[in-house]
This record gives C-alpha cells, sequence and structure tokens, in this order.
C-alpha cells in the first residue's frame, strides 16, 4: 500500500514508519526537516508543514491510508493538532467525490480525550488523573485532544483515534487490552511499540472504523 504518515519523524511516528517499512508498504512521509529524519532514504518525503494545506494535499495524493501520530512536543499550548487535524481531514475530504478517494486515517490520540475514558478507574483514580493529571499538568494536550475528537467525529472520513494513557519506550509485549467505551482497569502506561503494532493492524481492520479506542497495558 502507499501511505502517507504525519508525524513520521517523532518517537512513536518513527516505530509506526519503521514497521510500514517491514511490512512492504511505500511511506510518504511530511517532515519539517527531512534531513534530520534517519529514515529519510527508505521513505518518500515531502518538505513542508501539516498545517498548510498545499503541502498535506502533496502527501495524501494517491495513499490509500493516511496515518498520523502528530502531537505537541512539550505541554504547553502549541495547538498542533488544531491546526494540522482540519487541514489533513480537508484535504482528504476533496477527494471523497474523486475516482480514488483517500477515506482512511487512523491517528494517535490519547486517553484524556472524552470525559467518560475514567469510567472503568476506581473511583480514587479517576479523581486524581481527571483533577490533578488531566485537568492541569496535562490541560493544553487534553484540550488539543477533543479537538482532534471533536474534528474526526464531524469529519466524512472512516477514522480511527488510537487512545493510549502514558507512553513508555518499553519494547512491544504483543498484548495489552482495548476497550472502544473506556480506559481498562488501572490502565495507566502501554509502550509506543504496541501503539505503533496496534496501529499497523487497524489498516486493514473496520472493527474501529468511526470510532476511539482505548490500549494498555
Ligand atoms: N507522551 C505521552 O505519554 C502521550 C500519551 C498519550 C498520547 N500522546 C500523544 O501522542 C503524541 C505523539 O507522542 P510522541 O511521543 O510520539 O511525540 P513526539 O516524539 O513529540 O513527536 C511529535 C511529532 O509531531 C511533529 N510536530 C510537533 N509539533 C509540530 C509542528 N508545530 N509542526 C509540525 N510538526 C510538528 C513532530 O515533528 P518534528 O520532528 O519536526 O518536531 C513529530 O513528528 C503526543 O504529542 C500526544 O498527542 C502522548
Amino acid at each position: 500500500m502507499n501511505i502517507a504518515i504525519f508525524g513520521a519523524s517523532g518517537a512513536t511516528g518513527t516505530l509506526l514508519t519503521q514497521r510500514c517499512l517491514a511490512a512492504g508498504h511505500n511511506v510518504l512521509a511530511l517532515l519539517r526537516t527531512p534531513e534530520k529524519f534517519p529514515l529519510r532514504d527508505q521513505v518518500h518525503t515531502i518538505q513542508g508543514s501539516p498545517f498548510d494545506l498545499t503541502s498535506v494535499r502533496q502527501t495524501i495524493e494517491d495513499v490509500d491510508v493516511v496515518l498520523s501520530a502528530l502531537g505537541a512536543k512539550s505541554l504547553k499550548k502549541e495547538d498542533v493538532l488544531e491546526r494540522a487535524v482540519p487541514q489533513i481531514i480537508a484535504a482528504m475530504q476533496e477527494t471523497l467525490s474523486q475516482a480514488k478517494p483517500v477515506r482512511r486515517i487512523i491517528v494517535l490520540g490519547s486517553a484524556g480525550a472524552l470525559p467518560t475514558s475514567l469510567d472503568k478507574q476506581p473511583v480514587w483514580r479517576r479523581w486524581i488523573v481527571q483533577n490533578i493529571v488531566y485537568n492541569t499538568f496535562l490541560k493544553w494536550p487534553v484540550a488539543s485532544q477533543i479537538s482532534q475528537w471533536n474534528n474526526l467525529s464531524r469529519s466524512k472520513l472512516d477514522w480511527t483515534m488510537v487512545m493510549p494513557p502514558m507512553l513508555t519506550n518499553d519494547p512491544a509485549r504483543g498484548s495489552y487490552r482495548t476497550d472502544g467505551d473506556a480506559l481498562p482497569p488501572n490502565g495507566s502506561r502501554i509502550s509506543r511499540s504496541d501503539v505503533a503494532d496496534f496501529m499497523m493492524q487497524q489498516i486493514g481492520s473496520a472493527q474501529w472504523v468511526r470510532k476511539g479506542v482505548y490500549i494498555s497495558w
């Protein structure tokens, strides 16, 4: 397949790119600084910004699937998802009336996107995570994920938003819990490798189309 990856240079995006290449796919990556990307010789790179509709159009042209591991690089207000996701959706929706529509998008989100995400947690943990983590430390990343969720939900695309709790750099375990309704009980971490594997699996699966899916160890 031809796969467009946004955020390919990030920690999760690099793992995702490696997996796509290992599976024999062609990868197109839109990058701010392609010369810094370690996998640049193995992918087709386009230099540009995901905030720029022309660059995004160029990236998704003729691909079969779009993946995104975009996100802010700090806990400050960066508005990366607020600015990039509408451009990606707009570019993809423009193709829906064309001979080869680009309809499928799988994005990396976060467990904090929805108020029901903590429904399966013990009461004490729900209180701490909601009040201390989501409402304070992760206030801006959570706002970005809410925006990503709202934009995808309103789109006409076949989207899947993969929603992990804290990401780690541990090796993949290959076994984890997924849940369409809320974060699994006491789910607090998962490796970027396992998330990348799961996102790859969604390319060939209709199970979570137009849905969010929580994933955690
Ligand atoms: N960290 C966690 O525990 C956690 C938990 C749940 C969900 N998440 C979500 O997962 C996302 C990805 O995590 P990660 O650790 O893989 O991220 P990361 O290593 O920080 O990678 C972020 C990616 O987004 C790109 N990006 C950031 N700001 C940009 C901008 N202004 N313009 C264009 N591209 C920009 C980066 O490109 P450059 O290489 O050009 O900078 C990079 O490719 C997070 O941002 C968050 O939304 C994180």
